[in-house]
């Protein structure tokens, strides 16, 4: 028997407050087509003030929860993946653990911006494997809104906010690649690349910071490294590109995920879109697609699944899991 970190339930949360893109033609040089064309947004969700990274992040993890019938004391873990915790310190994880009335187990954040949730998936799953959690609570949350230069059309026209959570619970598989759960993951990191893609701000300036991309040599990195390690993750799960049911991916702009599917030889008919409703929610954007592509009825249990990501650092990896 193998031990394996299936996903008992989803769930995500987006805030109320929805952007067109015609609203930044307002105060900036751009225009719609201009938004739609280049990235295949056309809306995003805005916090509203007070609407914290770990309110939605709390809100997202309570409708998993749900999903998946249990409460939070059957919960042993938190790992919330993002780049905009309310602040500096204690983790977003902590105040999550906190507002769901949790008192045991333990919670902690991973910063890997866009990575993130798949840092968190690889995280939770190693935990899993070694027997540390039975079930481990995982979101990705960002209010990407509050890093915004909003004189930069670059940047602030493409991010968005929102959260989304997946419950991983420990159960014995067969150890070949029909049992569902996590089959494989594979990480990657960069350093030189980190100032493709940065805040400017933190506890060295004393300020939060803007975003600051630049955005075609991020895009020069995306599609190759996307493909590779979708290609690598699949590779260690004993699975080829054509087992695919899903591929899943970071939905930062819908060319970068056209590129990376056509690279792996998928059609976009086995790709989760979600881009245009969403915009690029950096760590939430997988498990906010991987809920709302649930909730369409397009993944199903048993399906294969592939995630993959890239973001600041420069960050990437993937994840293979049987849904
Ligand atoms: C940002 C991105 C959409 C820009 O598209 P692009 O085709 O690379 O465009 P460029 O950056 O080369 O800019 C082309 C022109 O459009 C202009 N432009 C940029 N943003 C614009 C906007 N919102 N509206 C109108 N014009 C805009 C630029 O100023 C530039 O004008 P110039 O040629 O006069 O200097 C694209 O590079 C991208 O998506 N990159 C990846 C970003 C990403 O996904 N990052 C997150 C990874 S986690």
């Amino acid at each position: 028997m193998t031990l394996r970190a299936v996903v008992k339930g989803v769930g995500h949360y987006l805030p109320e407050r929805v952007v067109p893109n015609a609203e930044f033609e307002k105060t900036l040089d751009t225009n719609d087509e201009w938004i739609r064309a280049r990235s295949g947004i056309e809306r995003r969700h805005f916090a509203a003030e007070g609407e914290t990274t770990s309110y939605m992040a709390t809100a997202a993890a309570q409708a998993a929860l749900t999903q998946a019938g249990l409460a939070v004391d059957d919960l042993d873990a938190i790992i919330v993946a993002t780049s905009t915790a309310d602040l500096t310190f204690p983790s977003a994880a902590t105040m999550v653990q906190a507002e769901l009335g949790m008192t045991h187990g333990f919670a902690f954040d991973v910063q890997a911006v866009c990575a993130g949730f798949v840092f968190a998936l690889s995280n939770a799953n190693a935990m899993i494997l070694s027997g540390q959690a039975k079930r481990v609570m995982v979101i990705g949350a960002e209010t990407f809104s509050r890093i915004m230069d909003w004189t930069d059309r670059s940047t602030c026209v493409l991010f968005g906010d929102g959260a989304g959570a997946v419950l991983l619970e420990a159960q014995e598989g067969h150890g070949t690649s029909d049992d569902r759960g996590i089959l494989s993951t594979d990480l990657n990191s960069d350093g030189r690349h980190k100032d493709l893609l940065y805040v400017d701000g933190g506890v060295s300036t004393g300020t939060t910071g803007y975003l600051r991309m630049q955005g075609n040599q991020v895009f020069r990195h995306a599609v190759e490294k996307l493909a590779a390690t979708a290609t690598t993750a699949l590779e260690r799960a004993g699975v080829t590109a054509k087992d695919v049911d899903w591929v899943v991916p970071h939905q930062a702009n819908i060319r970068i995920i056209q590129g990376t599917a056509k690279k792996l030889g998928l059609p976009m008919e086995n790709v989760v879109v979600t881009v245009q409703d969403h915009g690029n929610t950096s760590a939430a954007s997988i498990p906010l697609a991987l809920s709302v592509g649930h909730a369409r009825g397009q993944i199903k249990e048993g399906d294969l699944l592939v995630t993959e990501a890239i973001g600041g650092g420069l960050a990437w990896g993937a994840v293979v899991l049987r849904w």
